[in-house]
């Protein structure tokens, strides 16, 4: 069993897309309706958008791989990128999704351990992310990577306001 990270280049658009979707639909299909799914789908990761982000040069994404399969991807924000305006010294996780035939196995904790090494390198003084409050899976694995919750924001799933909880580690 090997466990790589590799980060995902312009040339990955089509790889990230596929990833996107395919662990953002499994991750909320049971919650939301079809219509709010598709409409997402279709807005957050065509292929023009992610491009896009792939060019912020305050974004970082970083494929994981379990035995040579993308098991699960990262996406990191800093400076003007990050969803909130939080400011230079904060990293913003803004995607961390590993898929279901992957999870448990340490992976997620590997994404995460990448994101705080980005941040140490870059000085920042926090790590923080918006999570849905509904997700109790991934709360309960950001508890266990020592965030707590700082706030909350809205967010949109197609025409369905949501609430997120804004969960934060500061760095020592
Ligand atoms: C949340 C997610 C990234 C966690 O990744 P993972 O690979 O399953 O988690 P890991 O195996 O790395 O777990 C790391 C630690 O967190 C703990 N943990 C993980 N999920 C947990 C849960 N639901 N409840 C309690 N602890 C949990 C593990 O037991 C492990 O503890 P340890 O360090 O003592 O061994 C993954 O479940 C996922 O991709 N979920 C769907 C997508 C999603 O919701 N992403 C977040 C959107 S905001």
């Amino acid at each position: 069993m090997t466990i790589n990270i590799k980060p995902c280049t312009f040339e990955d658009s089509r790889k990230l897309q596929e990833i996107s979707s395919e662990t953002f639909y499994e991750t909320f299909k049971e919650q939301n309706s079809a219509e709010n799914m598709n409409a997402y789908l279709e807005k957050a990761f065509n292929i023009p958008q992610l491009e896009k982000e792939l060019s912020n040069t305050s974004s970082q994404f970083f494929f994981v791989y379990f035995d040579n399969e993308v098991a699960g991807y990262l996406k990191v924000n800093t400076n003007d990128a990050q969803s909130e305006e939080m400011g230079e010294e904060s990293l913003e996780v803004e995607r961390i999704y590993i898929k279901k035939e992957f999870q448990k196995h340490g992976l997620g904790k590997y994404l995460f351990n990448k994101a705080v090494e980005i941040a140490m390198e870059g000085n920042k003084k926090k790590i923080w992310l918006g999570v849905w409050e509904n997700n109790e899976n991934a709360i309960a694995f950001y508890k266990k990577m020592g965030f707590v919750q700082t706030g909350a924001h809205s967010f949109y799933m197609g025409d369905d306001e949501q609430i997120d909880f804004i969960m934060t580690k500061t760095l020592v």
